[in-house]
């Protein structure tokens, strides 16, 4: 053992002791030195002052999640302007416009998570799913941005939210594939940070002998490590003060709207986020309500199901604006949030978890019922903090289709089949003839690159002057 492996283990041995996670290096005199190495790299990542007084509040006692004592459904702009709308859309979009020509709008992509559901070994950005090319989800995104650069002539820049357990995968991939077209310099990764998990007394749980359960702390993580990693301070630099948030499971997202984007300005919005109608009442989407006349966003799991089904008196559903996990934020609003002297902080949390560990001999214990807890923060929390927080409604079959279970609903084959309808639409809506099976789907694939159409107006401009298009076999626009 080196010196200053020697001091830091000495360190550790006392520190951990004092705040009784001394089990943490129970194991130490078996570890091989490549594992000692390990265990005291996982327990660097560990903010243990952060920790700490979580314990009573989360782990060992925990009250039940406050219920706001009035809900009730929030204000929103509709997806279609109408009269009222018209004069204040068509304001917003210049606005948005000229804010990402003069370069002020990032894109932001929460792409930190462990993509369990889909089973897929890898980072989620990795994983291929576009119907005719087979390009991964980050190519995709790629190209929106590439697509945003042709039509406004700025490209916007990227910030990339990883983890610790996906981020060297996911640079390789990146360096890998050429930056699929974008310049490695408009790319910014970083890491989010991890908590342990903890068992029901308060000890942080090992997953190895030399590994200590880690997980990172949810997409509301992103908002600290855009400041600890220097991307706040990078985005300064660049005269950067939009951020445009999505998550990485979605293809059809437009990485950055200037509608959207326009909204929020004209709105002095400092948090805006774009809602769905809900496809049924327990879709597990969180939805847009106002707490206490406050925006929030209730996650699927706390919404009681009585509200989840209640209705107005038309008979459309009281609550009804599925948050689709697209935001827009100022780069002033996360300084605020996550400044040193900050006063307010997201909460936490919870979640029963089974999570593999070790006996007192070290040997797995895979449990087949929750043994452990897990604290994550959720990113729209964020959201009841910010000044004038609006909610557009767009539609579903234009910009939202997840990848997120390996069958079923939101799974590789719904977003593919979401892909191919939309491409159908917008080339109908140019004037193309796309021939139909008795389905009524798409007879061939179709699939149009981000960068070559950003819409179905973007593509009506781009096929100017070029003959109606006749989908008599796979097509491909890129
Ligand atoms: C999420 C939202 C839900 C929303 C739905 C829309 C939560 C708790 N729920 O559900 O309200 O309606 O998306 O699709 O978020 N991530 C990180 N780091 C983490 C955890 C997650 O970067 O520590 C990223 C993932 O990579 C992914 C995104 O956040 O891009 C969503 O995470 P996930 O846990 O899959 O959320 P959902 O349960 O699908």
């Amino acid at each position: 053992m080196t010196t200053a492996m020697e001091e830091k283990y000495r360190a550790y041995s006392q520190r951990l002791c004092e705040i009784s996670q001394a089990h943490l290096l129970a194991f130490w005199p078996q570890l091989s030195e490549r594992e000692r190495v390990q265990l005291l790299d996982d327990l660097d990542q560990i903010d243990f002052a952060r920790c700490l007084p979580l314990l009573d509040t989360y782990v060992r006692t925990h009250a039940a999640a406050a219920v706001p004592q009035h809900i009730d459904p929030p204000p929103s702009f509709p997806a279609e302007p109408g009269p009222t709308h018209a004069d204040l859309y068509a304001r917003a979009r210049r606005a948005g416009e000229q804010a990402i020509r003069a370069g002020r709008v990032a894109a932001f992509t929460v792409a930190g998570g462990q993509g369990t559901r889909l089973g897929f070994d890898g980072p989620k950005g990795a994983y291929c799913i576009s119907p005719i090319r087979n390009a991964p989800l980050f190519q995709i995104f790629a190209e929106g941005l590439l697509g945003t650069e042709r039509r406004y002539g700025r490209r916007p820049r990227w910030y990339i939210m990883t983890s610790p357990a996906n981020h060297t995968e996911t640079t390789a991939f990146f360096a890998q594939h050429a930056f699929f077209g974008l310049s490695p310099d408009d790319v910014l990764f970083f890491q989010q940070r991890q908590m342990p998990a903890f068992l029901p007394d308060g000890r942080i749980a090992l997953a190895e002998p030399h590994r200590v359960a880690l997980s990172p702390d949810g997409h509301g993580g992103s908002l600290r490590a855009l400041a600890e990693s220097g991307a706040l301070a990078d985005m300064r630099r660049r005269n950067i003060d939009v951020v445009s948030y999505f998550q990485v499971d979605n293809p059809l997202v437009k990485p950055i709207d200037p509608l959207f984007v326009g909204l929020h300005l004209v709105s002095d919005s400092e948090m805006s986020s774009k809602a769905v109608a809900k496809a049924h009442d327990l879709e597990r989407v969180g939805v847009f309500a106002l707490a206490d006349r406050k925006l929030t966003v209730i996650e699927y799991s706390d919404l009681p199901e009585d509200l989840a089904r209640a209705r107005n008196p038309d008979g459309t559903r009281r609550f009804d604006a599925g948050s689709i996990a697209i935001h827009v934020l100022n780069r002033e609003f996360v300084e605020r949030l996550t400044a040193p002297a900050a006063t307010v902080q997201l909460p936490w949390h919870r979640a029963e978890k089974k999570v593999p560990t070790v006996d007192e001999h070290g040997r797995p214990l895979n449990p087949d019922k929750p043994n452990a807890v897990k604290l994550e923060m959720f990113v729209f929390d964020a959201i009841p903090l910010a000044r004038n927080p609006v909610v557009l409604f767009t539609r579903r079959e234009e910009e939202f289709s997840p990848v997120k279970n390996a069958t079923g609903d939101d799974s590789p084959a719904t977003t593919r089949r979401d892909m191919i309808r939309r491409a159908a639409r917008w080339l109908e809506h140019c004037g193309g003839m796309v021939p139909r099976g008795t389905d009524g789907e798409p007879a061939q694939p179709i699939e149009i690159s981000p960068a070559f159409a950003l819409d179905a107006d973007d593509l009506r401009q781009q096929l100017t002057n070029r003959p109606a298009l006749l989908v008599g076999a796979p097509l491909l626009l890129a």
